[in-house]
């Protein structure tokens, strides 16, 4: 069932100089969780954090935290992850050879397990993963960098997925990340999902507008 529209601001598009600062902003701004985007300069052009930002930033924040890893090989560094304070651990199923075992390994933590679909990537990949999943995010940019604007196409997969999700039964969280702004949100939300990353959505205006940025987003 779909859930209220709940947002992840996306730190990537944070001040990195007051992280701690800006993620307890954000926490009292009404955001739901905190998108934390990793990625290897490998896996997609661009580097961003590691587990030890992770786990600095864990005492700044009760919200859940919402890893989304850009890294393969993925698995060398789940366990890292967990150990720094991720709630929700996601990653890329092009990122290394047995996803299904990634999962497994993500969960052995007791952390929450999620997939993550780049626009290209079909549906069908999830066939045999899905009931193991707690969350599906659905790229709706290519991923490495904030401030794109968001792909069309990827609301029929969001639509797909709400279907399947449904017909399992279970509560799994239906997330889209990139280009989420007050004109794309609704729309978004109206395919199915329920959980938005917003990045420059969010911290656009500074801290004084986190709260009415999150507030607009939520109510659409
Ligand atoms: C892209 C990241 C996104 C990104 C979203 O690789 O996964 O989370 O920061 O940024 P906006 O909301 O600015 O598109
Ligand atoms: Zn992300």
């Amino acid at each position: 069932m779909q859930q209220a529209t709940r947002i992840a601001p996306s730190i990537l598009s944070a001040d990195f100089a007051k992280l701690g600062a800006e993620v307890a902003a954000i926490t009292e701004a009404g955001a739901d969780m905190v998108h934390v985007d990793v990625m290897d300069g490998h896996f997609v052009p661009n580097i961003t954090i590691g587990p030890s930002v992770v786990k600095a930033l864990r005492p700044h924040s009760a919200l859940p935290f919402d890893v989304h890893l850009m890294i393969a090989p993925v698995d060398l560094y789940i366990a890292a992850f967990a150990e720094a304070g991720a709630d929700i651990i996601s990653f890329h199923p092009e990122a290394g050879a047995h996803p299904h075992r990634t999962v497994q390994l993500i969960k052995s933590f007791g952390k929450k397990a999620g997939i993550v679909l780049n626009p290209h990537t079909p549906v069908e990949m999830i066939d045999y993963l899905i009931d193991d999943l707690d969350l599906i995010l659905v790229m709706s940019v290519n991923p490495g960098f904030g401030g794109q604007s968001f792909i069309d196409s990827q609301l029929r997969k969001i639509e797909t997925l709400r279907k399947r999700i449904d017909a399992t039964g279970k509560r799994i969280d239906l997330e889209v990340d990139g280009g989420i702004t007050l004109e794309t949100a609704p729309r978004a939300v109206a395919a199915g999902a329920d959980l938005l990353v917003a990045g420059t959505a969010t911290f656009k205006g500074g801290p004084s507008a986190y709260a009415e940025n999150i507030r607009r987003l939520k109510a659409v």
